[in-house]
């Protein structure tokens, strides 16, 4: 039974209303946000940290089961949906290794969603083709959030990549950024440059010639008026460097492993580059690392990679709460 709005509006507690401004919807792309929604996203993050940091554990999602159905490894995108949920008194259907569900009798991806569905009011979904994400939400009338669409995007990353940025510098207008390492198959880095386009900010980009950013991607942002550069050693731009942010050079994306031998270990951040460094700048990874950051640098109140983890917990929280309409 649907309530009329004015019960809905008058008569429920606060946490009861179903309404805002992703009330339903899917979370796929990072281009579906404008600044204003990112604001609004980082206001309700910002209470999640302080609601965990007081009370830890609170009921604003109960009675809600989010599905969390994963295609390809994951640690920290998993088990962090899968703590917001339960932070938020919601449950969970974890099905983190398809291995064992009816994948492996050769069920459709859009049979799999239309059947968790049925038993879970939100979807998180991770899996190694670019778009499944989109045919999913085509198929399911619940909201779908993309975790990582294969070399294609993982929204959810990015809004805890920025959220990050803004905690530790305070703001995001006027800073350069500098994206490291696999810039070509690194999903984190194309959501992330295309949130950027939305600030005034200056973005370098330094990768191995075949792991160039997308030429494609690189115009279009561009064409948004997006200040870029592209190079293949740190040397020039680390000086100017507000955010480093490093990544993996990703083996199981390579069809050729010469390709991937010639590559891998091109760069390492070591004690020496963040002596280089600006001494306010913030070292960030999507993780996980795989010898690039060198865990000598772990111990530099700059390195933002672990707390990085955890603002991650309170976004993901955030987006939960205004899917199912209680933000
Ligand atoms: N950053 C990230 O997506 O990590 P996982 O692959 O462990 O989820």
């Amino acid at each position: 039974m649907t309530l009329p709005t004015h019960l809905l509006n008058t008569h429920l507690p606060l946490g009861d209303q179903r309404t805002g401004r992703f009330y339903g919807k899917d979370i796929l792309s990072v281009s579906q946000f404008s600044r204003d929604d990112l604001e609004y996203i980082f206001g309700v993050a910002e209470a999640m940290r302080t609601m965990v940091a007081h009370i830890g554990t609170f009921d604003l999602l109960k009675g809600k089961i989010l599905a969390n159905l994963f295609y390809e490894p994951s640690t920290r995108t998993s088990s962090s949906f899968l703590a917001a949920m339960e932070r938020l008194g919601g449950s969970v259907i974890p099905i983190n290794e398809v291995r064992y569900s009816s994948v492996t009798k050769g069920e459709s991806l859009t049979d799999t969603v239309r059947t968790l569905e049925c038993y879970a009011d939100v979807i998180v979904l991770r899996h190694p083709e670019t778009g499944s994400a989109a045919i999913a939400a085509n198929a399911a009338r619940k909201p779908i959030i993309n975790a990582g669409d294969g070399i294609g995007e993982h929204p959810t990353q990015a809004l805890l990549d920025l959220f990050t940025i803004r905690e530790e510098l305070g703001s995001i207008d006027g800073l350069t950024v500098t994206m490291l390492g696999d810039l070509k198959y690194g999903r984190t880095v194309h959501s992330l440059a295309k949130l950027l386009a939305l600030y005034r900010v200056k973005v370098n980009y330094v990768s191995p010639e075949i792991l160039r950013m997308p030429p494609e991607l690189v115009a279009q942002l561009r064409k948004r008026g997006l200040p870029q550069t592209e190079h293949t050693t740190l040397d020039a731009v680390l000086p100017e460097t507000d955010v480093l942010y490093v990544t993996r050079v990703q083996k199981e994306r390579f069809e050729n492993m010469e390709e991937y031998e010639s590559v891998k270990g091109s760069y390492i951040i070591t004690a020496e580059t963040m002596k280089r460094a600006k001494p306010n700048f913030v070292l960030m990874h999507p993780l996980p690392r795989v010898g690039e950051i060198s865990p000598e640098v772990d111990d530099d109140p700059r390195a933002a990679y672990f707390r990085q983890m955890e603002y991650g917990l309170y976004v993901r929280m955030a987006l939960l709460a205004m899917v199912l309409g209680k933000a």
